[in-house]
């Protein structure tokens, strides 16, 4: 049967796993992973934390630990909120791991032995002040496309222009502020080029399978022409390049990272103690390998990964990349830093209850950004948890359970006449062969209604998965839970209770069937509910959760058979969903508003609101002095009237601590606390850019008091 690898993107470990990254690439991964599995297929789901870079050296340096310290944290904590969202993966790693280092120094050391790698000698930006290389993500200037002004040292946030740091202009280093100055220095370039052919092969082979925003994207990169890559940084947190005359280089984080796949595939293997088990997964080319991902890791997952794999020889490469745009929050982009953002780590700690972690999946998964930017709000969480899951789906588990258990004491009823079960068997085998199901007229109307959109929607479901349609999947799952509640009204077994009692007993036969259908059916959407939903109905839960990888039956197949015996025993009902009330969204409104920091864009104007509520008030510095280490830093004191407050202020290049004392200064009272240089900063001081750069401190013109207003 069809083995899958399937990957998600690794996450750096510089911070908490949020709901867009979810919706990016981990919950369509998990759905999909938990759909093969049902399936019966073998499927290995791989991932782990990427654990070096300048994404983690930058993040550690602003909280002021070491980026050890920063992974340590991070690693564990997003993999304990994978694991809460019911991730299933069967091993998440890290790239920090020394069985990494042996694997990505290995393929570094393959690829230069078969000539795919070469020195040069290149221009590179330095750091004067802080003495090194400034890798990309180090520089900061002005785009040479757009003029976006706050454009990264080798792509553009806001044109998504890749680039040369030597052409943006402006350049200022991030640790210090200052410009750069370009020096020489020596790295070992990837030969990219050399695959042009072969990867527009590759490309074309998925030109009807692949989406069509990873085409695009790659398309063009391959129209521009591909150039070699440099693949070693000056930096020294990172894979050591395993070259003699390489010292304080390491691998570029993309080209280890990527590795990563492989190296925790590794480790997976060796913490099941059969090193070589994998290796079918990563070489026989019947192994279908599927990359999820966001859509700002593309060409790393089309281009680069490809390239490096055929280089190396005897890998498969991916056969499908489904790259997911991006989810906003109630309009707005994600921003750590604006802190206008969800933490999945926050979102247990105010939802703890069981219900909530299906809630807030299958909000995502109803609004998955597949073919285009999606939105998470609060209220359409509310509205999708207490209007479908609880109104429709567990309306009509619950409706069903609890009327067998009060008439049947819950055992499933009798169905006559057994013949049609046959029937039944039939047409769900049919149904998988591309007929349509033709329910012989000793069915009722509504059975044939209702059975016909069971079997067929059980197929359509699977190719939506197959497809990586999700969002058509759950839609279509939802309606099927709309046609159940159909069938169960327009039966009215209230009605034939006392009338006909065996019909009765046929439509809640009927009923217990789909309500067992749905368990198997939603496992890939709310793993827990169906588990529970597994318990109701007293049979073993099967959700799609890791096997390592082995084949088993294709439970799928069977989802929509009536597989429930007569006479099985229930369990006692219990709600499978819980309503989420107006007021908890409320407050997580409130939480979201109230705590964010206003916008910096010309598209969302600041009200005065937004003004006061940064709290501006005239402070007197009463202590002043260098922060060791630092060029730019003073560690101030400031008198507020009513307190005292420590600020961190970048302005030693102009004013000398002595200069300061006594002097009034506008102080923004109400911002984040922040760490700089691991020193609490508890608000910040205005000041006016100077033409040469420096700041220049606002003072009012007349003495006011300390913690005066400023408006
Ligand atoms: N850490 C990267 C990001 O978050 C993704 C790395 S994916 C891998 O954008 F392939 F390199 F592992
Ligand atoms: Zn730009």
């Amino acid at each position: 049967m069809q083995r899958t690898l399937i990957t998600a993107a690794l996450p750096y470990a510089n911070g908490y796993i949020h709901l867009g990254h979810c919706a990016g690439a981990y919950l369509p991964a998990d759905m999909y992973a938990r759909y093969l599995r049902l399936r019966g297929h073998p499927t290995l789901f791989v991932c782990g934390s990427d654990e070096h870079g300048a994404p983690i050296t930058i993040a550690a340096e602003q909280e002021g630990i070491s980026p050890r310290e920063l992974i340590e944290r991070y690693h564990r904590a997003n993999a304990e909120a994978f694991a809460r969202l019911g991730i299933s993966f069967d091993i998440y790693g890290r790239t920090s791991d020394p069985h990494h280092y042996t694997v990505a120094q290995g393929f570094f050391l393959e690829l230069l032995r078969k000539g795919y790698l070469v020195e040069r000698e290149e221009e590179q930006f330095y750091d004067p002040v802080a003495q090194i290389f400034l890798p990309d993500r180090y520089v900061e200037g002005t785009c040479p496309h757009c003029g976006y002004e706050a454009a990264r040292g080798d792509q553009c946030e806001r044109c998504g222009a890749y680039y040369n740091q030597l052409e943006l202009r402006n350049p200022r280093s991030r640790i210090t502020g200052k410009p750069p100055v370009v020096r020489r220095t020596v790295h070992w370039y990837f030969r990219l080029s050399a695959f042009q052919r072969a990867l527009e092969e590759y490309v074309e082979r998925h030109s009807r399978d692949w989406k069509e925003n990873v085409l695009q994207q790659t398309r063009s990169w391959l129209r521009q022409g591909l150039t070699d890559r440099p693949i070693t940084r000056d930096l020294d947190w990172g894979v050591p390049v395993p070259l003699p005359n390489a010292a304080g280089k390491v691998l570029y984080v993309w080209f280890e990272a990527l590795l990563g796949y492989i190296s925790i595939t590794q480790r997976w293997a060796q913490q099941r103690g059969i090193p070589e088990a994998w290796q079918p997964w990563w070489t026989d080319p019947e192994t279908r390998y599927i990359a999820f991902i966001g859509k700002d890791n593309i060409v790393f997952h089309t281009l680069m990964f490809p390239a490096m794999l055929m280089a190396h020889g005897g890998y498969i490469l991916p056969e499908n990349v489904p790259a997911n745009e991006f989810l906003n929050l109630e309009g707005q982009k994600f921003s750590k830093s604006r802190n206008w953002s969800i933490d999945v780590r926050d979102f247990f700690a105010d939802f703890p209850e069981p219900h909530a972690v299906d809630a807030l999946r299958y909000t995502l998964a109803a609004n998955l950004p597949e073919t285009r930017d999606a939105d998470f709000t609060w209220q359409e969480f509310a509205a999708r948890t207490n209007n479908e899951l609880v109104a429709i789906l567990g309306n009509f588990v619950n409706r069903v359970l609890q009327f067998v258990q009060r008439h049947w004491g819950g055992r499933v009823p009798e169905f006559a006449p057994v013949e049609l079960l046959q029937e039944w068997e039939r047409c769900a085998e049919a149904v998988w062969e591309g007929a349509s199901p033709e329910l012989s007229s000793a069915w009722t109307a509504e059975e044939r209604l209702f059975l016909q959109e069971l079997l067929q929607g059980s197929v359509h479901i699977a190719q939506a998965y197959e497809q990586f349609r999700f969002r058509e999947a759950v839609a279509r799952t939802m309606g099927l839970a709309r046609a159940a509640n159909k069938f169960f009204n327009d039966t009215a077994p209230w009605v034939t209770l006392q009338q006909a009692p065996a019909r009765c007993a046929r439509t809640l036969f009927v009923c217990l069937q789909a309500v067992r259908s749905f368990a198997v059916l939603c496992a890939p959407i709310v793993p827990f509910a169906a588990e529970r939903l597994y318990g109701l109905l007293q049979l073993p839960p099967q959700v799609g959760a890791p096997n390592d990888g082995v084949s088993g039956e294709d439970l799928w197949r069977n989802a929509a058979s009536p597989k429930l015996p007569v006479g099985h025993q229930l369990a006692a009902p219990q709600l499978l969903f819980a309503r989420i009330d107006a007021e908890r969204i409320e407050r997580q409104r409130v939480k979201l508003y109230g705590g964010a920091a206003p916008m910096n864009t010309s598209d969302a104007l600041a009200t005065v609101e937004d003004l006061q509520r940064l709290g501006l008030r005239i402070g007197y510095i009463v202590h002043a002095e260098p922060i060791a280490g630092t060029e730019k830093l003073l560690r101030l004191e400031v008198d507020l009237g009513t307190e005292r407050r420590q600020l961190v202020a970048g302005i030693a290049q102009r004013y000398a601590p002595e200069q300061l004392l006594g002097r009034a200064v506008v102080v923004a009272t109400k911002l984040k606390p922040a760490r700089i240089r691991g020193v609490e900063s508890q608000g910040m001081l205005l000041a006016a850019t100077a033409p040469d750069g420096t700041p220049v401190l606002l003072t009012p013109e007349e003495q006011v008091p300390a913690g005066a207003e400023v408006r």
